[in-house]
């Protein structure tokens, strides 16, 4: 037989597992729950490192809600839920579902309120956690499940946590609709339903940086992680 250089079974996983062909170059895996600062940290990260994208898991799940509430089509069942997820389209911070954008509802109250839900459905998930693995390239991606089941192998991930009372502040300063208490208790709530559903979980990996953000600043979290990607980068492209 032809000596291919290639250890036992590597061809034939080659051809048969794409997801081996498509896992993203480098991928910075970022969890935690609602208001620890996710998205603005990650924002700024893959803004401030070379060639790396944001992409915010927490909208896909509200893409499909806000989808769902538009057709008037909340009681859907677990299937029919997954139905509306397979017509998600991402096109940067656009999101369309079965040909309906709903890039402008889906931070409203009521898509917030339902979320964890939808997002709790595990049909709903296979689907949109495949839409993640698809994605190539330098990815900052935060959510819940992010180096716990969609990146295991992530070369960076990390926790953001931060006080609930904290949690609620930032809310309040950001949608001062809502008196801090208020957003207490949806945020324990969200927490809660995010945390203890039986389909990928918020858990805190063992192998995850963890980050409290209670009392630091933005750029001090950002400082932070894009530091300690820079360390990993470095460590990739040295051979050992
Ligand atoms: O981060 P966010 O508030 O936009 O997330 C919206 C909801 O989606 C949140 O309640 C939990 C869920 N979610 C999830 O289950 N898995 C993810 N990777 C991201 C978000």
């Amino acid at each position: 037989m032809e000596n291919t250089g290639l250890a036992p079974g590597s061809v034939l996983r080659m051809e048969t597992d794409a997801s081996f062909l498509m896992s993203p170059a480098f991928v910075v895996a970022i969890d935690g729950p609602a208001g620890a600062g996710k998205s603005t940290v990650a924002r700024q990260v893959a803004a401030r490192l070379e060639g790396f994208r944001y992409v915010d898991t927490g909208a896909m799940y509200r893409a499909v809600t806000a989808y769902l509430h538009l057709e008037n089509a909340r009681d859907r069942d677990e299937q029919g839920m997954a139905e509306a997820a397979r017509g998600l389209v991402m096109s940067g911070e656009q999101y369309v579902v079965h040909g309906r954008d709903v890039t402008g509802t889906i931070r409203d109250a009521e898509v917030t309120a339902d979320v964890s839900r939808v997002a709790a459905v595990p049909a709903v998930r296979r689907v949109v956690q495949q839409l993640q693995r698809e994605m190539t390239g330098k990815l900052v991606a935060e959510g819940r499940d992010i180096g716990s089941v969609v990146f295991p192998n992530a070369p960076l991930k990390v926790y953001l946590s931060a006080s609930l009372i904290e949690r609620a502040r930032r809310r309040n300063r950001q949608y001062p609709e809502m008196k801090v208490d208020e957003y207490e208790d949806r945020i324990a709530k969200r927490d809660h339903m995010d945390s203890s559903r039986e389909d990928s979980p918020l858990l805190r990996c063992d192998d995850a940086v963890a980050i409290d953000t209670s009392s630091l600043t933005i750029e001090e979290v950002v400082e932070q992680i894009t530091a300690l990607v820079r360390q990993r980068l470095r460590k990739e492209a040295t051979p050992s």
